[in-house]
Formats: structure tokens, C-alpha cells, sequence
């Protein structure tokens, strides 16, 4: 413990996200589409999950390695049963220096208003919110469970007023589908301290019927966005940031950019994320997780490990890790996905 490894292209392990269920109340096209989810799909049974207290153990391990911050994801994470206590437990975790780590969620808002206190007073300093839409129409189609917008600002609003800040909104832009819906969010979010960010549509998983000409490449986001305001380019605040930050002029507050398609950003990427079911995998485009869960537990012959053995193990396999898929599918030709297998979204998380 206490080494940081680099892994084979100079990368530290920064960022653990982690996903607490596989299970979730939308069915959004593009991440679990109700053809593939539907009432025949087998979502992993309860003792396949990591308990709350295995999920904090492999944190701590995490931490002891350079992780600095740990975003909880799903399938909807607040779906998962007093989903408080676990951030009451992580909320507890320090760097080795002593430092609490950054503790937040992804959500899509639609419990957020029931749990938003309860997560505050846990110890959850911050949520992102997916939100696709402003238009309750296109919202409904779009998380294709009819589920009405209303409740979602009603969630938002909650965070903000427990101090859940800052709270930042994913859009996921579909050319087609909802990028008409841009400047809408832009102007409802512009001075609320909302940070609205726009992610170009990716290949995740092998569901989602992905396609080049739904994706609206960021460049063009950012021109519609000026043909109505002033923005300023704005410096990262981390290293390894997923999203480049544009301020509007006036000071109103910023967007975000999240290119993974057409500026891919594997450069300095410092995330690793673990499964619902203790898989840990290096990249979000992986088609292969390293089972964490059976050193947690024992396997069979094999004994389970202590913190310092798993904390090793970690460490080798960041070690040897090499991923680049964005940086990669750039140059795949058309059509191709790359071979193997890709993870499904839901069950790692964003
Ligand atoms: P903060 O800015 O600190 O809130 O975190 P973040 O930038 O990691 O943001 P968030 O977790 O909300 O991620 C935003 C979205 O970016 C995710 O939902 C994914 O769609 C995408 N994303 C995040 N990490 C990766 C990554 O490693 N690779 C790719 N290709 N996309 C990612
Ligand atoms: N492309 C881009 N973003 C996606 N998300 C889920 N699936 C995709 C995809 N195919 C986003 C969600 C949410 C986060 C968890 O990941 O909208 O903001
Ligand atoms: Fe659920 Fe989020 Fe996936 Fe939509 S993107 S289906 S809200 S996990
Ligand atoms: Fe990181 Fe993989 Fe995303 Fe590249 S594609 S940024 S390596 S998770």
C-alpha cells in the first residue's frame, strides 16, 4: 500500500466509479434499450452483488493506491436499497495524506427528490443528472418508460437546495432525436449554477445500434450554442477531465463539451471502474473485467485476500493496463467494432 502505480502508457488511477446495481427505471435507446431489457431480461440476483461493506473495502483499497475520487453509478444507483448507507460508509474514506475523497453520483433524477437529503447528510458532497431533454414529449420518448420531465427539475432543484452542489446535468446529444433541444437546455440552466454538459453519443456496449450519423460532433454543439451567446474557453480543473469547460461571457455560468467520439481524451485518462458484481474493468469499452469479488471472498481452492494482497493485485493489473478504445476507433473502418464483445453501459456505469 501507498504505491500509485502508473499504468503501460504513464496513467495514474485517480477515479473509481462504481456501479451499485445493473437495474434501472428508464429504458433510454441509446444505454438499455426495451427491446434487449425487457421483461425476460436476467439482471444479476441479489447475492451476485457487492454488499455495501465489500464495495467500501475495495475503496479503501483503491484510495491506498491514488484514488482520489469515487463516483457511484448504476443501472440507477438510487434504486439500490438505502443506497445512504453506503455513502455514510465511503464518506468515512481518506487518501493516504488524509484527505477525504471526492464523493459523488450519476443519477437520472428521477428518486432524487425523495433522496436528495438523505444523500446530503450522509456525506454525498455532489450529483450529475442525466437529462436528455427539456421537452417533455422528447423527454418521455427518449427515457421510454413515459416518464414526465417535471419530476426530474423537481430533483434538480432539490439538490440544489440541500447543497448537493455543484450539480452538473449530462445530455446525451442524438442528431435527430433531441439536438434540437440544445439551446433550450443551454438557456433554462444559463445562471441557475448548473453546469450542463453535452456528451456526443457513443458505442458503448452492443445494444444500442450505434451509428455515426446520430452523432452530433461536439464542434457543432458548440457553434449553435454561439450563434446566440458569447463563450470563453475555460482551463480544465483536473487532469484526466472527460469534459472541455467553455464559460458564457458574462459570467452566467459554463457548459461542458464531452467529445469521447471525435476528440477522444484515452490520453490521460485515470479511471477504472468495478461492476455491480465486483468486476473491475480499465475501460469503459472493455470486453473483459478482472474478478475482484472472488479475491474479496475466495474462490473455490483459492483462499480469500487481504487488503494488502488485493491492493497488490490492483496494482499489477493497472500496471499492465494499455487501453485506448476512443483514441483506437478513430482509425477501425466503418462499420468494424473493434472485435470483441464490448460491456454493456448499465452494468459498469457512465
Ligand atoms: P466530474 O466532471 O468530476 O463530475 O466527472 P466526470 O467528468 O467523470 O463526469 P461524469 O462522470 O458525469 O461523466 C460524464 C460522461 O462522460 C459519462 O456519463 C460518460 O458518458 C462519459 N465518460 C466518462 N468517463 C469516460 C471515459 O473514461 N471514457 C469515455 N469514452 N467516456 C467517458
Ligand atoms: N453515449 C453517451 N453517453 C451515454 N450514457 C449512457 N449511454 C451513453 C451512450 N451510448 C450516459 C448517460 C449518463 C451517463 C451515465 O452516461 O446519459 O449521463
Ligand atoms: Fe438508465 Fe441512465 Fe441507462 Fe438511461 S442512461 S437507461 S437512465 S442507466
Ligand atoms: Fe479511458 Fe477507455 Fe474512455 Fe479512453 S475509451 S477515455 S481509455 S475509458
Amino acid at each position: 500500500a501507498g504505491q500509485s502505480p502508473l499504468d503501460a502508457r504513464g496513467r495514474p488511477l485517480r477515479d473509481l466509479r462504481i456501479s451499485v446495481t445493473d437495474r434501472c427505471n428508464f429504458r433510454c435507446s441509446y444505454c438499455m434499450p426495451k427491446e434487449v431489457f425487457d421483461k425476460h431480461y436476467q439482471f444479476l440476483p441479489h447475492r451476485e452483488l457487492l454488499s455495501f461493506e465489500e464495495i467500501t473495502r475495495l475503496a479503501g483499497v483503491f484510495a491506498g493506491l491514488g484514488v482520489q475520487k469515487l463516483r457511484i453509478t448504476g443501472g440507477e444507483p438510487l434504486l439500490r436499497r438505502n443506497i445512504e448507507a453506503l455513502i455514510g460508509q465511503l464518506a468515512q474514506l481518506r487518501t493516504p495524506q488524509g484527505q477525504p475523497l471526492d464523493l459523488t453520483l450519476t443519477t437520472n433524477g428521477s428518486l432524487l427528490a425523495r433522496k436528495a437529503q438523505a444523500l446530503k447528510d450522509a456525506g454525498l458532497q455532489r450529483v450529475t443528472v442525466s437529462l436528455d431533454a427539456l421537452d417533455d414529449a422528447i423527454f418521455r420518448r427518449m427515457n421510454d418508460v413515459d416518464f414526465p420531465v417535471a419530476d426530474v427539475l423537481h430533483g434538480i432543484d432539490t439538490a440544489l437546495a440541500v447543497g448537493l452542489a455543484p450539480v452538473k446535468v449530462n445530455m446525451v446529444v442524438k442528431r435527430g432525436t433531441n439536438d434540437d433541444q440544445i439551446l433550450p437546455m443551454a438557456r433554462h440552466f444559463r445562471g441557475t449554477g448548473v453546469t450542463l454538459r453535452f456528451i456526443e453519443f457513443m458505442d458503448v456496449g452492443m445494444s444500442n445500434g450505434w451509428n455515426m450519423d446520430e452523432v452530433l460532433p461536439s464542434s457543432e454543439v458548440l457553434a449553435r450554442l454561439r450563434s446566440e451567446v458569447d463563450l470563453v474557453p475555460l482551463a480544465p480543473t483536473a487532469e484526466g477531465e472527460t469534459a472541455t469547460r467553455w464559460g458564457y461571457a458574462d459570467g452566467s455560468g459554463e457548459i461542458g463539451l464531452i467529445s469521447s467520439v471525435t476528440q477522444a481524451f484515452c490520453g490521460d485518462c485515470n479511471r477504472a471502474r468495478l461492476s455491480t458484481e465486483g468486476q473491475l474493468y480499465t475501460c469503459l469499452f472493455a470486453s473483459q473485467g478482472h474478478d475482484l469479488r472472488a479475491l474479496l471472498r475466495g474462490q473455490g481452492e483459492l483462499p480469500a485476500r487481504s487488503d494488502a494482497e488485493i491492493s497488490a493485485a490492483v496494482g499489477a493489473l493497472w500496471g499492465r493496463r494499455s487501453d485506448r478504445y476512443s483514441e483506437l476507433r478513430a482509425s477501425l473502418p466503418p462499420g468494424e467494432s473493434g472485435g470483441a464483445r464490448r460491456v454493456e453501459m448499465h452494468y459498469i456505469g457512465g
